[in-house]
């Protein structure tokens, strides 16, 4: 879209500025599939980014009107952070966002907790970025990309001020279907912020089809089945499904260490003998990410298939997240209780079947631990999309490893060829546990190679592209209505 201003905006930001210990300021990139996402996109765009400013150096890497440009080390776009108080992340990120809607969507059996003090923040700051977005906004109709739950009502803020904005929301997590979403208190104001966009993407089909039922079952609209479109209040919103990836290629490929190489240093660095077979999980800490259940895959596993004893080793990178949550922390401490369990009842002889490294890790690392894995295991009980999976994926030039993926992961509708389970049933994944390390080469490179075509066409290059061609359609025939 030659000439148009492009905004996005997101709760969590592209770059994080922390102090270390030292007084030193260092740059860290944050574990976000949307942040993954975008960031490749928005760098090969240019425009501005608004988010919060979360690290504890930001405020101290910005300019007077608190921008910055990023890349740190190639800047291309603007960074624009925006400041909430521990009382506005309290209400609006960690309590209606994180204890309310995240829970609410993923139907992950974590009750949702819904607080009237949390919504009122929730709005407030969605009021704040919407000004924000106004602030920066050098025309009346500029592109704004619209991230995820957190913001919710920010569409319709804009649309009031800017109405000739072009206004993509994108929602990275599931919409359950009306039944689910019924729950929530404040369904018809969610509902009402985000048609207040032009397009409102979802993943799947399957996530837009909830999203038009759940408008169907609360609001007074009218519903174009033909076209997927709502109309509200004579504004469209075009609902549409987009499923979103990762850069192809990957920078994070850019300087890793040929496999057989990589293979050994990080056995050696786990302290595992060189001819051991891998397995990795690498997410956040969240309980919708199925580490428990692919933990007691692997004690099932152990349990059918004994000669595996020494041979084998599950590692877990989970970065703890949103640790100021109950749910979240309690998770960490039942996920270190069941790894000592079970590595009590297999290990031996200095050998333990599960290590949980309970940090986080920088992209090259995670890419690194991908290439020296003989399997990666993505078990979320339910996701969006799940790009941990496209990465493994894409780290793989060598066409090997095999990838075992929970059929409630989006991913699993494009990556067929991977290992599909049912993460709830710990003894078929066991079974495929088993299955995975016993696959031959030929196999393995058949199946990575039809994967790494799907990702490598599908990059987040087009799911971005898609976006804004369906945009510039928009755009085209709004300015031909007002002729
Ligand atoms: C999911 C959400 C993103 C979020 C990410 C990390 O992928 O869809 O919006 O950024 O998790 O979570 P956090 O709370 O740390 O931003």
């Amino acid at each position: 879209l030659p000439g148009s201003e492009v905004i996005v905006v997101s709760n969590r930001e592209p770059y994080i500025h922390n102090r270390k210990d030292d007084g030193t300021i260092q740059v860290q990139r944050p574990a976000s599939g949307l942040v993954s996402a975008l960031e490749p996109v928005t760098r090969a765009c240019g425009g501005t980014w608004i988010a919060h400013g979360s690290g504890s150096a930001d405020r101290d890497s910005v300019d007077a009107d608190d921008r910055v440009g990023v890349p740190p080390a190639k800047p291309t776009y603007t960074l624009r952070r925006l400041w909430l108080t521990d009382e506005e992340q309290d209400g609006y990120y960690y309590g209606f966002a994180n204890e309310g809607l995240w829970p609410l969507c993923h139907i992950a059996f974590v009750r949702p907790i819904f607080r009237e003090s949390d919504w009122r923040f929730y709005r407030s700051v969605n009021e704040k970025f919407a000004e924000a977005v106004v602030a920066e906004a050098k025309r009346p109709d500029p592109i704004v990309l619209i991230q995820d739950y957190h913001l919710a009502l920010a569409p319709r803020m804009i649309r009031d001020r800017l109405p000739n904005a072009t206004i993509i929301t994108f929602w990275h997590i599931p919409w359950p279907n009306s039944e689910t979403f019924g729950i929530c208190p404040w369904k018809e104001e969610i509902i009402d912020g985000l048609l207040g966009s032009s397009i409102l993407g979802f993943h799947t089909q399957f996530h837009c089809n909830n999203f038009i039922e759940t408008v169907d079952r609360f609001m007074e609209s009218r519903i174009d089945r033909e076209s997927d479109s709502i109309s509200l209040a004579g504004h469209e919103t075009f609902v549409r499904p987009y499923p979103i990836s990762i850069d192809w290629p990957p920078a994070a490929l850019e300087g890793q260490a040929p496999v057989p190489e990589t293979r050994t240093t990080v056995r050696e660095r786990l302290g595992l003998s060189p001819d051991i077979k891998l397995g990795v999980g690498i997410e956040r800490f969240d309980y919708t990410k199925g580490i428990l259940d692919r933990m007691r895959g692997v004690d099932a596993f152990l349990t059918e298939y004994p000669d595996w004893k020494g041979r084998f080793c599950f590692a877990q990178v989970a970065a703890p997240t949103r640790a100021k949550l109950a749910s979240y922390r309690n998770l960490q401490a039942e996920a270190e209780a069941l790894a000592d369990e079970i590595n009590a009842r297999h290990g031996a002889d200095g050998w333990e079947p599960i290590k949980l490294l309970a940090r986080h890790h920088e992209p090259d690392e995670v890419f690194e631990l991908f290439r020296a894995a003989d399997l990666c295991i993505v078990s979320s009980l339910h996701d969006g999309m799940n790009l941990v999976a496209k990465e493994f994926v894409a780290s793989r030039d060598d066409e090997q490893g095999v990838l075992v993926l929970s059929a409630f992961a989006g991913a699993s509708r494009e990556l067929s060829e991977a290992l599909i389970v049912n993460p709830y049933d710990a003894y078929a994944m066991g079974q495929v546990i088993h299955r995975a390390l016993a696959m031959d080469s030929g196999e393995q490179r058949e199946r990575m190679k039809v994967m790494r075509e799907q990702v490598e066409a599908k990059n987040v290059y087009r799911w971005a592209g898609q976006m804004l061609l369906d945009a510039a359609r928009l755009r085209k025939k709004e300015r031909i209505m007002r002729l």
